[in-house]
């Protein structure tokens, strides 16, 4: 056996073009430290920049997708350290700038960090087990990933800041009817299988068609929606170029199963 060259991650290819990349520090229910999300960006870089994968899957074990930032690690950071090095910036630039998709299976906790991890990525999928939350009010601090703004914008200003200044949990079932997630699943297997599942269908479609999607759907994260709009009917329209769109239309014109040449 090849032997990983990581320590706080696990990495496999369970279905053909599907990386799962699995948290890995049980010690610590996956809490979030900068040893880890170099090893996490570096295998995401790779999987992005492999032709034989196509979408990946992110996930913790069932106890905890992951617990939050590593609250011993960071409490003794001084505002020169936290500043000064650019304290979690490194934890989402490299996530938030990946083009193939990545899907969150969401199992047991995932606070503070752990919750703002699962908003970076492209799709949640959760489970009745998990706890989402933003706790960081409760340690005197606040959310530093993204969570302020990704949360809000999932949820709405109101529940966003109800849950951030009280730091109450929420259930994997609320994440589901609220938005954040895209499926809810009765068990951590279901919720791992479907996330893997989809994967696997996205696999199956043209990768340009694939990456063209997730780009304008992030777009309008970003955009308002008059650019926003504007901006996807450009992309749409480039499509047009593609050997993958006279693929994808023949063949349903011929009531015949698409063969993408990701050209
Ligand atoms: N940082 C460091 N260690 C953590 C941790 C964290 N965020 N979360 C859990 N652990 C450690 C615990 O200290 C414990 O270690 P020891 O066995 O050495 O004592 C081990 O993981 C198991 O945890 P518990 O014994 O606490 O397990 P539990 O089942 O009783 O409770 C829990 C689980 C409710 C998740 C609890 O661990 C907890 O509240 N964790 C902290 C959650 C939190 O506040 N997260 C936000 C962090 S701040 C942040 O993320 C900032 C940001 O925006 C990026």
């Amino acid at each position: 056996a090849i032997e990983s060259p990581y320590e706080h991650i696990k990495v496999s290819t369970p279905k053909p073009g599907v990386g799962l990349i699995t948290l890995n520090r049980p010690k610590a229910l996956n809490a979030l430290f900068t040893p880890l999300f170099i090893e996490l960006n570096d295998c995401l870089r790779k999987f992005d920049a492999d032709d034989s994968i196509g979408a990946t899957v992110l996930t913790g074990s069932q106890k905890a997708f992951a617990a939050g930032a590593d609250i011993k690690e960071m409490k003794d950071k001084s505002f020169a350290d936290a500043y000064g090095h650019d304290f979690i910036e490194l934890w989402s630039s490299t996530i938030t700038s990946l083009k193939k998709p990545l899907i969150s299976a969401v199992n047991g906790y995932a606070l503070g960090g752990g919750c703002e991890l699962a908003l970076m990525t492209d799709i949640i999928y959760t489970s009745t087990n998990a706890t989402f939350g933003q706790p960081e009010i409760k340690l005197g601090v606040i959310p530093g990933a993204g969570g302020s703004q990704r949360l809000t914008r999932a949820i709405g200003k109101s529940r966003a800041m109800d849950l951030i200044l009280t730091g109450e949990n929420f259930s994997g079932k609320q994440a589901y009817e609220w938005g954040v997630a895209a499926k809810c699943f009765e068990t951590p297997e279901e919720c791992v299988e479907g996330a893997l599942a989809t994967a696997e269908k996205i696999v199956g479609m043209g990768r340009l068609a694939v990456k063209a999607a997730k780009e304008v759907v992030n777009k309008s994260q970003d955009l308002g929606i008059r650019d926003g709009v504007e901006y996807e009917r450009r992309i749409f329209h480039g499509l047009f170029g593609s050997r993958d769109q006279k693929i994808g239309m023949t063949a349903f014109a011929e009531k015949k199963k698409a063969e993408w040449s990701n050209e």
